[in-house]
């Protein structure tokens, strides 16, 4: 451990049980930046009651009973029962100085690694991808680099929408559209084409029933139909390659275990629900009814896992889905991305593989939900005729609104870089937009907010870096990089510099704090922070015009400003360009 914070944390734990008792071994010690000193302390004034003791009594208590150690320096008790901590600056700069030579920057490798499977992206064939699979595709890529790099084994599962019934239409749509045309018809655009489809379906019996049998044919396994519905795979699958391609998102086809994937799992699952006697007729369907789920009249909620007509849906799949990851995947974290108007059918099938005993502790399942994005006039997101908007058009548009904010800001680029750099920022933009707003809440899609460098955007941190880049570009190859010194003086330069060392130290934190709430804006919030005390720090505290061990220790705290900024951006999918 590297963070002074988490230390302190656990000084503070030990000096709970050590002065009141082994009962407080799993106290939150209330741990934060200070405003008067490095760190404070605030749990005294929560235990008071508890403890049967004034607040101060508990502070003083804690800070008596604090094991020794070389960190702190001074420590002192404040108003009510505040618990001020400053920290040794001989401690800091040596931990400072050791991070230069850790390439890890503070994130240390998991102690107990894991097999995790990430189901995310999952788009449907034949349909345009939406803003919904954006924030999925990117929150889920995000928590697998970041996974992945703790050292646990990521399995990413992306449960593409490749089966059912709509199938049946589709491929009579394209006969009869390949049977018209004269050259070989080439599906450009899926959304139109599914429409025209749909469009038929509804006004054309013939076509309808042409469509249906055409489902019996599939399910059925007949050759002539599975090489067609295969070739619609395939358009689609070209298709979500060019926008994983463009957003860099680390998804390949070997990824991909789409609902068609668990087709000849189906019938076995169903005949083992059924020996178990877990599941039962309903009305002629076969239903599972996992304990706690009613509708508003109390009645027990179905799972359907087998239609009145023989067939097999969404809740069949994803029970087949979770006993894979569990027994052929051997995964010991289950996490689904997908948003949260999925979130009872989610606690449905994980109860279901919990009472069926498939999900056991070790393993655990969990849904990672998020909200939905919103238009401006924060309804959801949808184009001027009402269409859902296409990832297509939103990533040329953050591409392209980030080259002109770069054509005032960035003016010395020339046009090549400029265009490079605009497709990290565009895109970087679109990806930080969606992991910095909490991941529960909607929130409103804004790209002119997006592309922005002021404030917390991808912008103002790509910005941050690419400065301290070209601080370095003016210096000879040889330059000398430490070791980190803090001042003894107290005034603002001091505290800028102070506070810079402080969050450089904070990475591993921030990166753990993701890895348990699956919350991936603690991370950019922490990035944000780091950069904002690097422009104040780079205000206050001149680097190219200082001398000598004071020079060597600022341009080592900018190289790890940029290093922790490109590494932390990194983990989260998004790349930081050199200059700009
Ligand atoms: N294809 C689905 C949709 O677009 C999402 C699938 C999510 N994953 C799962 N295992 N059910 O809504």
């Amino acid at each position: 451990m590297h963070d002074p914070l988490e230390i302190l944390k656990s000084l503070v734990r030990d000096a709970a049980v050590a002065a009141l008792g082994p009962e407080y071994a799993d106290v939150d010690p209330q741990v934060r930046r200070g405003q008067h000193a490095d760190a404070q302390a605030d749990l005294a004034l929560g235990l008071a009651k508890r403890a049967r003791k004034a607040p101060r009594a508990v502070a003083e208590s804690l800070v008596a009973a604090l094991p020794p150690n070389d960190l702190i320096e001074r420590v002192e008790v404040a108003g009510p029962g505040f618990i001020n901590v400053t920290f040794a600056s001989s401690w800091l700069v040596k931990a400072a100085t050791e991070r230069l030579r850790d390439p890890r920057l503070g994130v240390v490798p998991a102690p107990a690694p894991e097999r995790i499977t990430i189901d995310y992206s999952a788009p449907n064939v034949a349909k345009e991808m939406h803003v919904g699979h954006l924030r999925s595709t990117v929150l889920g890529d995000a928590l697998a680099r970041l996974l992945e790099f703790r050292g646990h084994t990521v399995i990413r599962q992306n449960h593409v929408g490749d089966w059912g019934t709509p199938f049946g239409m589709l491929i009579e749509h394209l006969l009869d559209r390949r049977q018209q045309s004269s050259s070989d018809y080439e599906v450009s655009d899926l959304t139109a084409f599914y429409k025209e489809a749909r469009r038929k379906f509804d006004d054309d019996p013939a076509f309808a029933e042409r469509s249906r049998r055409r489902v019996v044919a599939l399910q059925a396994g007949d050759a002539e139909t599975l090489e067609r519905w295969r070739a619609l795979v395939d358009i689609s699958k070209r298709y979500f390659e060019t926008i994983y391609t463009a957003l860099d998102i680390t998804l390949q086809d070997r990824d991909v275990a789409g609902e068609s994937f668990y087709n000849d799992r189906l019938t076995p699952l169903v005949a083992e629900l059924q020996e178990r006697g877990y599941a039962r007729e309903d009305n002629g369907a076969l239903c599972v009814f996992p304990t706690g789920f009613t509708n508003k009249d109390k009645e027990p909620l179905p799972l359907i896992v087998r239609k009145s007509d023989g067939g097999y849906g969404y809740a069949t799949t994803d029970l087949a889905a979770i006993r894979y990851r569990l027994f052929d995947v051997e995964a010991t974290r289950l996490l689904y991305v997908v948003g949260a108007p999925q979130t009872q059918h989610f606690s449905m099938v994980f109860t279901a593989a919990r009472e069926i005993g498939w999900l056991k502790p070790p393993a655990r399942a969990e849904h990672v939900a998020f909200g939905s994005v919103l238009g401006a006039d924060r309804r959801m997101l949808r184009t001027r005729e009402g269409d859902s908007v296409r990832l297509v058009d939103l990533i040329s548009e953050a591409v392209a609104r980030a080259e002109a904010v770069l054509e005032t800001k960035a003016p010395d680029l020339d046009a090549e870089t400029r265009t490079k750099v605009a497709r990290m920022v565009g895109v970087g933009s679109l990806k930080y937009a969606d992991l910095s707003n909490d991941r529960v809440k909607d929130y409103v899609f804004d790209v002119n907010r997006m592309v922005s460098f002021d404030g917390n955007t991808c912008g103002y941190l790509q910005y941050a870096h690419a400065r301290i880049r070209s601080v370095f570009r003016k210096l000879d190859a040889a330059v000398e990089l430490g070791p980190v010194e803090l001042p003894a003086t107290d005034d603002d330069a001091a505290r800028a510099e102070r506070t810079l060392v402080l969050n450089l130290l904070g990475l591993g934190a921030a990166v753990d704090a993701v890895e348990t709430t699956l919350e991936p804006h603690r991370l950019t919030s922490y990035l944000y922070d780091l950069a904002t005390s690097f422009t104040s720090f780079y205000e206050k505290c001149p680097i190219l015009s200082s001398e000598g061990a004071m020079r060597a220790s600022r341009l080592a705290l900018a190289e790890l400003t940029a290093r922790t900024l490109s590494l932390g951006l990194g983990l989260l999918g998004i790349s930081v360009p050199d200059r700009m």
